[in-house]
């Protein structure tokens, strides 16, 4: 967790920082204050009038009332089919009931704050937020505001600067924070704050921008508006024209990334959606445990808060069950499993430390050792959410062949040399078959899961070997086999994942060594750091590869970070996550860097 506000609350009911002794907001009406400072300040709505896209960044998050009276004009005033990107800033959030409290005054916000309160995350990272039915998304960085701006690649068309008084904070108004607000900024881009200190119109205007004081609100004698100059507008261009290959979970993924702004891309599949790795009958979903709090660590954090918002929220029904254990299987994993138990990447209770009988209670039988509980991991059922995601754009059984350029585009081509599609942005999302189409770092890694049909369904568990509920039994596994690719059923696979299930579940295995069972075999994409590889190969195209056995975890986050970059928007990923995962990064590093990956438990 990272470290929360201290709240004090005025006769008035209002709260008040202790760290900073100043209000969040006017006592004379927050709401008030937020229209006629902030969003009159911006010029909106006539600056978003007529746009498709609107960008507005603000530095000091809060109790996100300026975004909340933000959401209610776009509600009110939005072009149907325009997109609204807001990205603000917080290094102290509050705790979601002083966050509640402080909106309490204005309960016709409260349909709008759902997803904020919904989605409380407040650890440190960014965190994507969706505001369903009004085509606007959140990216909410808590960090400090340098940190953030600097990990940020969007470019706003409004600011509130709304950081505390500069006399009470001269951190968040000094020159390396308006100089990144002035390089975060689109032409013409408009900034107001509801102070007049010298040092923030002399900072402003030595970033370019035009200042100019206006009538203030409440007590306040003057605000400031500042805008920079217009540059000649570019061209307007057609829409780009987007294809992807391959129909599992990266490219349904992407088919949503890219619909979300406003975008059909046509989907290409040799055999179908779910053919490959992605097709079976139930997923888990979780992060890989890391607990050195470094770049993997925080990449799967992030990716899973995203990917289990997505599903739950989204996708309720492809829920099979919540919750899942992961077991100790090594002599490190007790204290390993304390130091993520404390991690500040978690929400409090995320991940809870279970000792050896409470472990053997949830699992329904004696385990030997304790467990680190996901409270937030998810089994979800694949199919549906494959047909969600894919619903609407233009859905193929094509192989994928060849790419080559064709003019400024690229031309997809058959096995018989038939053009399949054309495209400005080609998205490889081919599992481990990437690797057939571009020079890309990726090795298979086949997988056999078993299946059965069962009236009790257990809990999820995990410790290397894996057992998780279906709709209509279990599933357990998997077996891992590097280098092979074939995708045939094996009995001795289904015999090695019996002995699997035998090491943590003695006798769940026992029961199930008598039953009929079901299979499925599947081929995992694996790179030599262990990191996914998602971001451009080339101008206009871009992978989405090498997810390993996390696939459900990372896709939804990582699609949606391309997207983002294909279509020149900021991305839900900070800089320095994005970088790590350059589908081009070994081929700038010794072999031996590159092959050295870190150790982890063995994933399904
Ligand atoms: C046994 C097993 C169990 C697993 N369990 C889990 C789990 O519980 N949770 C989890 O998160 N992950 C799990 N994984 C990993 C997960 O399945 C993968 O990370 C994920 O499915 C990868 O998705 P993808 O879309 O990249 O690839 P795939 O699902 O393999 O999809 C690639 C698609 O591309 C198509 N394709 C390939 N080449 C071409 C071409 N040339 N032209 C057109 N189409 C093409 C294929 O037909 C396929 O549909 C498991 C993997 C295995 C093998
Ligand atoms: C006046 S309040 C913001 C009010 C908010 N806009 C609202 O609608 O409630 C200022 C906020 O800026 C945050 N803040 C102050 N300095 C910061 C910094 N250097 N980096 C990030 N956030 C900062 C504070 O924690 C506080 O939440």
């Amino acid at each position: 967790m990272s470290p929360r506000a201290i709240i004090d609350w005025d006769e008035a009911g209002a709260p008040r920082s202790r760290r900073f002794d100043d209000v969040y907001f006017s006592r004379a009406g927050g709401l008030q204050e937020a229209r006629a400072v902030f969003l009159e300040g911006c010029g909106l709505p006539g600056a978003w009038a007529g746009r498709e896209r609107f960008t507005v960044a603000e530095l000091g998050f809060g109790t996100g009332l300026n975004i909340l009276a933000l959401l209610e004009l776009w509600q009110a005033t939005r072009e149907p089919s325009a997109r609204l990107n807001i990205f603000s800033v917080e290094a102290w959030p509050l705790g979601e009931a002083d966050a509640r409290r402080a909106i309490e005054p204005w309960p016709q916000l409260a349909p709008l704050a759902a997803p904020l309160v919904s989605g409380w995350a407040r650890t440190p990272g960014f965190h994507r937020i969706d505001f369903p039915g009004l085509n606007a998304v959140l990216d909410l960085a808590v960090m400090e505001a340098a940190e953030a701006l600097g990990a940020w690649d969007g470019r706003a068309d409004a600011w509130f600067l709304d950081g505390f008084s500069p006399a009470r904070n001269p951190e968040i108004w000094r020159e390396e924070v308006l100089a990144l607000v002035a390089a975060r900024s689109a032409p013409g881009a408009r900034a107001a704050t509801f102070t007049v200190a010298g040092m923030v119109r002399r900072g402003l205007a030595a970033q370019g921008f035009e200042v100019a004081r206006r009538p203030g609100f409440g007590g306040k004698a003057e605000r400031l508006e500042a805008r920079l100059a217009l540059r000649s507008p570019a061209r307007a261009q057609d829409p780009p024209r987007i294809a992807i290959v391959g129909a599992g979970i990266a490219g349904a993924a992407l088919a949503r990334a890219f619909m979300a702004e406003g975008l059909v891309p046509v989907v290409l599949d040799a055999q179908g959606p779910g053919a490959g790795a992605s097709g079976n009958p139930a997923a888990l979903v979780t992060p890989r445990l890391d607990a050195g709090g470094g770049v993997p660590a925080q990449l799967f954090a992030q990716a899973f808060e995203r990917a289990v918002g997505l599903y739950a929220d989204g996708q309720p029904d492809a829920v099979i069950a919540g919750g899942a254990l992961q077991l100790e299987a090594g002599p490190r994993d007790p204290s390993r499993f304390d130091r993520l138990a404390a991690s500040e990447l978690f929400d409090d209770g995320a991940l809870q430390r279970l000792a050896p009988d409470e472990t053997g209670e949830r699992l329904g039988e004696a385990s030997g050792g304790g467990a680190l509980w996901l409270r937030d991991a998810l089994v979800i059922e694949p199919r549906p959410v494959l047909e969600a995601w894919l619903d609407g754009c233009d859905v193929r059984r094509a192989e994928v062949a060849r790419i080559e350029p064709s003019g400024e585009r690229r031309r997809l081509l058959g096995p018989d040399g038939a053009v399949l599609a054309e495209a400005d942005i080609v998205c490889l999302a081919a599992g481990h078959s990437c690797g057939a189409l571009a020079p890309l770092a990726i090795a298979p890694v086949r997988g056999q899961a078993s299946f059965v049909r069962a009236a009790r369904r257990p809990n999820a568990a995990a410790w290397g070997g894996y057992v998780i509920p279906t709709r209509a039994g279990l599933l357990f596994g998997a077996t891992h086999d590097r280098g092979q690719s074939s995708g045939e059923l094996r009995d001795e696979d289904h015999a090695r994942n019996l002995a699997t299930l035998a090491q943590r579940r003695p006798l769940l295995a026992a029961e199930l060594s008598h039953e009929p069972l079901e299979g499925r075999a599947g081929v995992r994409a694996s790179t030599p750091d262990r990191l996914p590889l998602a971001g451009p190969l080339e101008p206009g195209l871009w992978v989405l590869g090498g997810l390993g056995g996390r696939g459900f975890c990372l896709a939804p986050l990582l699609a949606e970070h391309i997207a983002a970059g294909a279509l020149g928007l900021a991305s839900p990923l900070p800089r320095h996550l994005a970088l790590a995962l350059a589908p081009d990064r070994f081929s700038s590093r010794s072999a031996a860097r590159a092959h050295a990956g870190p150790s982890e438990e063995k994933v399904p």
